[in-house]
């Protein structure tokens, strides 16, 4: 209550309470009390139906952090990669990083459906991704934290913009860090947040390249320890098997911990985007050799860089809308 009051003074005397929120580009503020009195259940919904999700299929705690990332970076953590195509709206969904690969939509769809029951036009659907994207690491094994809330629904979505800012798997290392720093991110969070792939699949076609043929001259990547290749080779053929899936992390798959590092470490990342990590840059070497030897500190760096991630440029105050159906804008 008490909190509560404070916010209410500092936002009728025009004033950010910076004390209680992270700040963000646009002016606005996001806090975790956010829906403390507008919706009191907002956090154990979102929770429910993940962990009954995750039961069903654990590889859904993955897709589900995905989920918020590939949204995050595509004009801010507004949830325009919900938008389904309709009237001027091309979906998201249709981007190269998203297509035959970002999944998760119907169990946002049901947490967003309990939730309008509970508490109608309150909750943001961008809101809902960063609760989804917490308690699927934590249901998992990792980390928590406290989300900062009170992002709201973009009224449009960016194609071009889902396949220019998210990071492919074949981009060098200096392409994926720049375009994490066009999202303020640093080189800290880039090897952190690299982490989720602790957890999760990928499919043949993002990584057939350096099986047979890394760099043009018809031979496997030299920094993918050869006996793990071969086991790769079997699934994932020259042609053909595109959507086989594959482990991100095949010593623990659905174990958020920090085995992707030490993986990284015996050269048997699975995609090239893990493995420069450790093999293209002194600084990022340095950060996977500390998480592989300490998960204390991945899981401390983790949250932090979950938490500045979900900060990137939402829609606060008047701006946006709170959507009703995820899928589409309000009418
Ligand atoms: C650093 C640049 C990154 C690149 C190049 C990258 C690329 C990829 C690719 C290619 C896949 C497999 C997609 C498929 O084959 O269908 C994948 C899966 C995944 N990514 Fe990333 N990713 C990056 C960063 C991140 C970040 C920052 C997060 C979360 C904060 C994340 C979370 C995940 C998860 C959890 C999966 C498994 C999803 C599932 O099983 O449904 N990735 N990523």
């Amino acid at each position: 209550m008490v909190h509560y009051i404070i916010v209410i003074t500092l936002l009728a005397l025009g004033l950010s309470p910076h004390c209680l929120s992270s700040k963000t580009v646009g002016g606005g503020y996001l806090y975790p009390q956010f829906y403390g009195h507008s919706c009191p259940k907002a956090q154990e919904i979102v929770r429910n139906v993940v962990a009954k999700a995750v039961a069903k299929e654990p590889r859904m705690a993955a897709s589900l952090l995905r989920l918020h990332f590939h949204d995050c970076f595509v004009k801010g953590c507004d949830a325009s990669i919900l938008l389904d195509s309709s009237g001027s709206i091309i979906s998201e969904k249709r981007s190269n990083p998203n297509r035959n690969s970002a999944r998760g939509f119907e169990v946002i769809d049901e947490i967003k459906a309990v939730m309008e029951k509970e508490c109608p036009h309150t909750v943001s659907c961008a809101d809902i991704m960063a609760l989804a994207a917490r308690d699927s690491t934590v249901l998992t094994g990792g980390p928590s934290w406290e989300v900062p809330l009170g992002r709201r629904d973009a009224r449009g979505a960016s194609l071009s913009g889902s396949n220019n800012n998210i990071p492919a798997p074949n981009n060098t290392f200096q392409t994926i860090l720049t375009k994490f720093k066009l999202q303020g991110l640093g080189i800290v969070d880039l090897v952190a947040l690299s982490g989720s792939h602790t957890i999760g699949n990928a499919r043949c076609t993002s990584f057939r390249q350096r099986l047979y043929n890394q760099s043009g001259n018809g031979q496997p990547d030299n920094t993918l320890d050869q006996s793990y290749a071969s086991q790769l080779r079997r699934n994932c053929p020259r042609s053909g098997g595109d959507q086989n899936l594959f482990f991100l992390d095949f010593v623990s798959p659905i174990k958020f911990d920090n085995s992707y590092f030490k993986n990284l470490l015996a050269n048997k990342g699975l995609l090239n985007s893990d493995q420069v990590l450790f093999t293209k840059n002194g600084e990022s070497r340095e950060l996977v050799k500390t998480y592989a030897y300490n998960q204390e500190l991945f899981f401390l760096q983790f949250a932090k860089s979950m938490i500045k991630m979900g900060n990137i440029s939402p829609l606060t105050g008047y701006r946006g809308e709170i959507r009703q159906n995820c899928r589409k804008i309000n009418a």
